[in-house]
């Protein structure tokens, strides 16, 4: 919003990072490019807080924030909208039976167009967006040219481990756009948001939270893995685990019955959301069967209570 002053992009900002673990420094630099009137891609692997920072902001300043998916499908047509064709067939082409793609109410409402994976969309679907953001308007036939209010921004997302069915961008797609890379966060700030998530209370649960982040975090690591699990894979941990531990009857204090439970919690949760080097000659249990070797049997003190 061009029109705000210091005083409210500071109370804007603080208001968000109260619905935020952590992430201080990517919403400042997040909402300095959206206040400036700038269009942004955030660059991050999945689970790393760039839907929650989003929305967070889109509902302080009440505008809607339009989610659509990057993918080879995305057409010119699908972003910006169509005729319905049977009220085509009965009254001709109008503005009136025009259904609006996500640019057009994007841009006619206001909101921010969140476009995922972005890389993944055909080039002339890419040009269709760059030509609407430079202009602030898009013509659209039979229907007029459409005006994008004030707060229309696109922000688009790519995961930089992703190369398949991908566009390379062309430079003069990049020199168009500002440009944020979000990592994941620290360990500290992961267990904070499975808490967050999962209400979890008590000695188990801290215990669990704390091993589940753990062993998420060292799917990441792993020499086999491409692409590990973000901290969505430790929430479910935790949530998967608190169902286990009442149907097993487990308790802090059966330590043997705890690491098992983890371990089964972990291929629920865990073997999904891993994605093996090519050339690796393993299965996604079997490396998380050695990551929770190293955690529970190699590392014992790692698992200790606190
Ligand atoms: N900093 C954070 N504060 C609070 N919750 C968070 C934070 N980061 C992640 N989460 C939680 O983790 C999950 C994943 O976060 P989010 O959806 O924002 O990731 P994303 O970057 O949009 O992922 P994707 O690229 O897959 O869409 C959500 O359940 C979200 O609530
Ligand atoms: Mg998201």
């Amino acid at each position: 919003m061009t029109d705000m002053t210091a005083s409210d992009l500071r109370a804007t900002r603080d208001r968000v990072a109260a619905r935020l673990v952590g992430r201080e420094r990517e919403l400042d630099l997040v909402l300095s490019a959206v206040a400036a009137g700038r269009d942004i891609v955030l660059e991050g692997p999945p689970g790393t807080s760039k839907t929650t920072i989003l929305k967070a902001i889109t509902a302080e300043w009440g505008i809607p924030l339009v989610f659509v998916e990057g993918n080879a499908d995305l057409t010119p047509a699908k972003l910006v909208g169509h005729h319905n064709p049977a009220r085509v067939l009965r009254e001709d082409y109008s503005a009136d039976n025009f259904v609006a793609g996500p640019l057009v109410e994007a841009m006619s409402e206001g909101g921010f167009l969140y476009i995922e994976e972005f890389n993944r969309a055909p080039e002339d679907t890419l040009n269709t967006l760059l030509t609407a953001m430079a202009d602030r308007s898009i013509a659209v036939p039979r229907v007029g040219t459409i005006d994008a209010k004030p707060t229309f921004r696109v922000i688009a997302s790519m995961n930089p481990y992703d190369n398949v069915g991908t566009t390379r961008l062309s430079t003069s797609v990049h020199d168009r756009l500002n440009r944020l890379a979000i990592g994941y966060q620290d360990a500290e700030a992961e267990v904070a948001v499975v808490v967050l998530r999962t209400g979890a209370a008590g000695p188990l649960e801290s215990r669990l939270t704390d091993d589940a982040v753990a062993v998420t975090r060292a799917t990441r690591e792993h020499d086999d893995v491409r692409q590990g699990s973000s901290v969505r894979g430790a929430i479910d941990l935790v949530l998967v685990a608190r169902e286990l531990a009442q149907l097993r009857d487990v308790s802090t204090s059966d330590d043997a019955g705890y690491s098992e439970l983890v371990f089964d919690a972990m291929i629920v949760a865990l073997s999904g959301r891993i994605h093996l080097d090519e050339a690796a000659e393993t299965t996604p249990e079997r490396v998380l069967r050695e990551i929770w070797e190293d955690h529970f049997v190699l590392r014992p003190a790692a698992a200790e209570p606190g």
